[in-house]
């Protein structure tokens, strides 16, 4: 038996994506893995996901759904925007979309860099509103600093975009601090993306406080670990060819042998909790928010309508200082074996400079 799953009877409450930024439903959709590195999903059951999150979002409210113009080259914006043309009018109207550019890919699916160069931030801009059907973005980022660009001048190009009308907030991800503060000097800054879960707590030190100083949010992702911490992952799931866990070092033998003794350990305490795995791992992150200070809104990357409602019920598991200090004894900060990402994307990483 785990928490209510049923979403009628949820919360009400709704966060700020920092002081500029839009105020939205507590947990936020993320779509990348309905077309994009997670392997194969279901055309049709993610339009419903999209949906059933939509109509999870109490009247008033708006919803997060977050995409990138490279997940599956378009394929991600267009699922979105016939999840929202085939919705009730009242649930698409309560969506917002978060979108990354930036990202250069091949044919073959490659990652080869990444454009932040103003006439490419409004080339890229043009393509996914017209993908999206949609007249404005609700929330634009780079998705990784481009090395040759200064912060300052991609961030310069969207803030010219807002003026225009075609984008409402800027966003940031996965930068650090002093990149922070520099894109924060250029224009107001709505949220940074960044992956935050009980096995990624590198922001905690400086990013989180850096944000909190600015009146920056943050939407975290990754909250589950792309699954490796949702307690649905075993030991023997094979992988399909092109699937971003199969190059994960936490993915990878014996890491992911104690990775997964970790979710042992968080098991005993949701079990306590009445509550299944996930939600323990998506309530941990919701409670940080308030503990920290911080304008907080974990993303989940629910790809099923299951999957969606088990992760929603998370807002329903309160936790006290003795739970989190339980959890947080079953799964230490630093105790994760292996980084979240293979070297060379380490590498395009500003957050871990
Ligand atoms: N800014 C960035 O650099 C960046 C990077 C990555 C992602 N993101 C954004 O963040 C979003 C979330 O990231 P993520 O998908 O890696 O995060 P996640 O929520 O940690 O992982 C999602 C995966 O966990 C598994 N899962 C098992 N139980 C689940 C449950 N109850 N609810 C949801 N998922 C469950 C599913 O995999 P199975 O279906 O295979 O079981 C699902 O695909 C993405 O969609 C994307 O929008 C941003």
């Amino acid at each position: 038996m785990t928490k209510n799953e049923n979403a009628s009877d949820m919360t009400t409450a709704r966060r700020a994506l920092g002081s500029t930024g839009p105020t939205v439903f507590p947990l936020g959709l993320g779509c990348m893995g309905m077309s994009a590195l997670y392997g194969e999903a279901d055309r049709a059951e993610s339009i419903a996901t999209i949906h059933a999150y939509l109509e999870a979002t109490p009247a008033g409210t708006d919803a997060l759904l977050d995409t990138g113009d490279f997940y599956g080259m378009g394929h991600n914006e267009l699922l979105i925007n016939e999840a929202l043309r085939t919705a009730p009018t009242a649930a698409r109207e309560r969506a917002l979309t978060s979108v990354k550019f930036g990202a250069l890919r091949t044919v073959e699916g490659g990652f080869t860099g990444y454009d932040g160069r103003p006439e490419a931030v409004k080339n890229f801009l043009a393509y996914s509103l017209q993908r999206l059907g949609r007249d404005h973005i609700d929330i634009y980022r780079i998705a990784r600093v481009d090395p040759d660009v200064p912060i300052e001048e991609t961030v310069g190009a969207i803030a010219e975009a807002v003026a225009a009308g075609h984008v409402r907030h800027i966003g940031l991800s996965e930068v650090g601090a002093d990149t922070l503060r520099r894109a924060a000097a250029v224009a107001p800054i709505s949220d940074l993306q960044i992956e935050y879960s009980l096995i990624s707590r590198g922001i905690e030190d400086e990013i989180l406080p850096a944000a909190r100083e600015l009146g920056i949010g943050i939407t975290a992702y990754g909250v589950l670990s792309r699954g490796l911490i949702s307690g649905h992952f075993t030991r023997d799931r094979a992988l399909a060819p092109g699937d971003f866990r199969g190059m994960s070092p936490r993915f990878q033998g014996d890491n992911l042998d104690r990775n997964l003794d970790l979710v042992d350990a968080l098991r005993k305490v949701a079990e306590g909790k009445g509550a299944s795995v996930a939600q323990t791992a998506v309530a941990w992150v919701l409670a940080q928010g308030p503990r920290r200070g911080a304008d907080l809104v974990p993303l989940v990357g629910a790809r099923r309508r299951d999957r969606l409602a088990e992760a929603l019920g998370a807002m329903a598991v309160s936790l006290d200082a003795a739970d989190l200090a339980a959890i947080e004894e079953a799964v230490p900060a630093g105790a994760a074996a292996g980084e979240r990402y293979p070297a060379a994307q380490m590498a395009h990483l500003d957050s871990e400079h």
